[in-house]
């Protein structure tokens, strides 16, 4: 399976911030954003990845990712040249993706929690149609959210209705199988001018082959599209970062753990992020071979064994 990362968009909600810059470039709490969505897609199993980023931002992120070796992956790049809808991604990765499967990541999107390897890599199996992440929210009205039918089958996803019918909104990650692009391609903009993926999820829910994976309250599912947002999601980093002295959301460490890449494959990524935390916390993991670093930079915690993954 094959994974696409959408970097596009204006960010027009956080603009000024976003007018000279990609908002997925942006730090949450003492990473990249798109560090987050990269995590995710290397725990869902996918070594073969496209970056679509806005027009003239790709250099920024070859910069920053390379061409996925440092995570023991490939990664290619391709530009939009207008945000002109998510469902866009299946076209614009068309010859990518040749014929395969794909993960869809967006780029502003953040997963944490139990278990979550195990439940992307289980609905990673399935091997037809397409699977979108459900998860609850406060807020249902500003999501795509999901009805479903009396056996708790998927009967609908509706844009930011006015009477939600649950709470449960439709994250920024979708599998999908080869038929992606072919169904994208048949689909009309929106009034706002967009190739919707509500509109290509319904194209799969329409032929009975859509799948719903509900992330529960120990999964967290952070957006970080508005100076609020993206505020409390690098708060959210910090407060488990420094309980628990273990990173949320690096590529790296996960490469590590997955056997990706090796305990000198880490060694040189720390040294090219230098004396930051960051780089430091990937020195220690490829010295003591997995073990937790104190953040506190004293002895380490634990060492006898790699940590386990989320
Ligand atoms: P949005 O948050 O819907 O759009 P945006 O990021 O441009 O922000 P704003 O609404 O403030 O203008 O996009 C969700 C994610 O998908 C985000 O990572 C950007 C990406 N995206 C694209 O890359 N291309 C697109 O055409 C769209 C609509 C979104």
């Amino acid at each position: 399976m094959k994974g696409i990362i959408l970097a596009g968009g204006e960010g027009t909600r956080l603009w000024p911030v976003t007018k000279a810059t990609s908002k997925q470039l942006l730090a949450v709490w003492d990473k990249p954003m798109i560090f987050y969505p990269l995590s995710t897609l290397l725990l869902a199993g996918v070594r073969d990845i496209l970056v679509v980023t806005g027009p003239g931002q790709a250099e920024a992120f070859r910069s920053l990712l390379g061409d996925g070796s440092a995570f023991g992956v490939s990664i290619a790049y391709a530009s939009q040249p207008r945000p002109e809808g998510i469902a866009q991604a299946l076209l614009i990765g068309r010859d990518f993706l040749s014929g395969e499967g794909c993960a869809l990541v967006l780029g502003d999107n953040l997963f944490h929690g139990d278990r979550l390897r195990e439940r992307l890599r289980r609905a990673v199996r399935r091997p037809a149609g397409a699977t979108v992440f459900a998860h609850p929210v406060r807020d249902p009205q500003r999501y795509g959210v999901l009805a479903f039918d009396g056996d708790g089958a998927p009967l609908d996803i509706i844009e930011k209705p006015a009477s939600p019918p649950s709470n449960l909104a439709v994250t920024g990650f979708y599998l999908y199988d080869g038929t992606a692009p072919d169904r994208a391609a048949e689909l009309r903009p929106s009034a706002r001018g967009e190739l919707e993926i509500t509109d290509l999820n319904r194209s799969y829910l329409e032929d009975g082959e859509l799948a719903v994976e509900t992330l529960g309250r120990g999964c967290a599912w952070l957006d970080t599209g508005t100076p609020a947002s993206l505020l409390q999601a690098a708060q959210f980093v910090q407060a488990i970062e420094e309980r628990q002295g273990l990173k949320v959301g690096c590529p790296e460490e996960t490469a590590f753990q997955l056997g990706l890449i090796d305990a000198d494959g880490l060694a040189e990524r720390a040294r090219a992020y230098g004396s930051s935390e960051y780089g430091l916390y990937l020195a220690h993991l490829a010295r003591e071979e997995g073990s937790v670093p104190d953040p506190a930079g004293g002895l380490p915690v634990g060492g006898e064994s790699r940590m386990s993954l989320p």
